[in-house]
């Protein structure tokens, strides 16, 4: 059975407070997805951060409000049926255009570049220097086989972009993420990222006692976790 590992995070990590983003993406995060594939590991990045769209009856409107509005949505919104009104209007970032750029960019390249090896380099790439320069761009999208008008042409689709967008708000609000980033394996909130690759080969030997270890997770560490999960697993 494979893994499922879900980031929700955003664009803009250097400009946000939240400046552990970065390191994550280019540390921990990096080296599971080097080290593993999409046959062990089913892995979804969701450009969102603690973006929503503005609602006339949740605190703060017509404002972003990180506070209150943002549970507000994700209440109101992370529900089976949402009302039309969650996913349509204004869709706020918490650190302004930016950061909703980055979003829309990162968004339009995993639907343009689905396997996560390939929009995860991008997201790598241009995240190093955010913002981006117009030739940074170029060369993180040249990197992964686009150009900077197959993104474009995404992102100033109305319709396309805001039903991607629409996808990945409805994914966050149903998450309730209580911040960025929120890591999520096999439907738990990750408490700490720190040896993520060896997280995640541990979870696999449990949810495959049986099966070879994955390339890319050591086998001797994978005997050790595998270990280490049997018997914490009796304690
Ligand atoms: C991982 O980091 C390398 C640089 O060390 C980068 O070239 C690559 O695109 C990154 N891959 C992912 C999936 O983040």
């Amino acid at each position: 059975m494979k893994l499922s590992l879900t980031l929700t995070a955003l664009a803009a990590a250097k400009t946000a407070s939240a400046a552990d983003i970065t390191p994550l993406v280019a540390g921990d995060l990096n080296s599971t997805l080097s080290a593993l594939d999409s046959s062990v590991l089913d892995f979804n990045f969701i450009s969102f951060g603690n973006a929503y769209y503005l609602q006339e009856d949740c605190p703060g409107y017509p404002e972003y409000d990180r506070s209150d509005g943002v549970p507000c949505w994700q209440t109101k919104c992370g529900v089976d049926s949402p009302p039309d009104t969650c996913f349509t209007g204004t869709l706020a970032c918490q650190h302004g255009d930016d950061e909703c750029a980055g979003n829309a960019a990162e968004t339009c390249v995993k639907h343009l570049k689905p396997d996560f090896k390939d929009y995860m380099s991008f997201a790598y790439c241009y995240e190093a220097s955010f913002p981006p320069s117009a030739s940074e761009v170029s060369a993180c999208a040249s990197a992964i086989g686009l150009t900077t008008d197959d993104i474009d042409g995404c992102v100033n689709d109305a319709d396309l972009m805001s039903s991607l967008q629409q996808t990945e708000g409805y994914a966050t609000a149903q998450a309730a993420i209580p911040g960025t980033p929120t890591v999520i394996l096999n439907g738990e909130s990750m408490s700490s990222t720190r040896l993520m690759l060896r997280q995640v080969c541990k979870s696999f030997a449990t949810l495959n006692p049986s099966a070879d270890t994955p390339a890319g997770c050591s086998s001797s560490d994978a005997k050790q976790l595998r270990g280490s999960a049997a018997s914490s697993s009796v304690l």
